[in-house]
């Protein structure tokens, strides 16, 4: 469903993408790990369409999104749920009205539907009751489903978590963990997400794809990255210290 061919992509002279390969299966969860600053972002960035590449090219089912503009890309995305790093909520807005954004700006719902999808999106994150509250006026790993909540709520055929874990207690990174494998099991949709939980992702994973210096060095199901002999990634996923070269 989502092919990435070639993905070039630079910041001033820092070549962040050297050429990047891989392919998302359709329904399947596929888990991107690598080092911090290595560009797990921005290779998600370019499948949303926030970023744009220097070469290379992003197909989501057989269309090229990497050249989409305006209301082109606008139609790609409303397919898409996005989670992004650190939830991104709207301050400003109770939690149910962040909740509600996405099924106003992009599905144009009339109000009581809304308001019935926005409780049923919240009741399945946990936070039934929650939806009048702040942002500020809730926990991180609260805010966290929030962002979930608000991703899943227009039942997107693909959604990208942008580790949608990070900084919370080891019971709530699987809560979330859990809760991302129920509400898949239940839409089925295609899941790309950045995490840095390991091993806890090799769990929920159907594919882990290793971004080492701008391109995916290993790709597979969990037990083939466990048991891999490519050093990168055996260093990565046990933790390992760089050596002298910075390695
Ligand atoms: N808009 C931008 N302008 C300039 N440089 C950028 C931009 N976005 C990202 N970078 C650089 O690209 C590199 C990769 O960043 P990225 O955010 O993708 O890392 P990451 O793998 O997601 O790291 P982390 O695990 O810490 O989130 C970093 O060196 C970052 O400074
Ligand atoms: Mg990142």
């Amino acid at each position: 469903m989502i092919k990435v061919q070639g993905l070039t992509k630079s910041f001033g002279r820092q070549q962040v993408l050297r050429g990047l390969d891989l392919e998302v299966p359709t329904g399947s969860i596929t888990v991107i790990i690598g080092r911090s600053g290595g560009g797990k972002s921005v290779l998600l960035k370019h499948l949303i369409g926030l970023l744009h590449p220097d070469a290379g090219r992003v197909l989501v089912d057989g269309v090229e999104i990497t050249g989409l503009r305006g209301r082109a890309l606008d139609e790609i995305r409303q397919r898409y749920g996005v989670v992004f790093q650190g939830g991104a909520l709207f301050d400003s807005m109770r939690c149910a009205e962040n909740v509600a954004f996405p099924l106003r700006e992009k599905l144009h719902l009339p109000r009581p539907e809304i308001v019935r999808r926005v409780e049923a999106a919240l009741h399945q994150v946990g936070l039934e009751g929650m939806g009048a509250k702040y942002p500020a006026e809730i926990s991180g790993g609260m805010r966290k489903r929030v962002a979930i909540a608000r991703a899943l709520v227009t039942e997107p055929e693909i959604v990208f978590f942008d580790e949608p874990t990070t900084g919370l207690d080891p019971i709530l990174v699987n809560t979330i963990h859990h809760l991302i494998l129920d509400l898949h099991q239940k839409f089925r949709f295609t899941a790309v997400m950045v995490s840095h939980e390991i091993p806890e992702i090799f769990e929920i994973a159907d594919t882990v794809a290793m971004l080492h210096e701008g391109r995916i060095a290993e790709v597979g199901p969990p037990p083939a990255i466990q048991a891999s002999s490519n050093p990168v990634v055996r260093q990565f996923i046990r933790g390992e210290p760089e050596n002298a070269e910075g390695r």
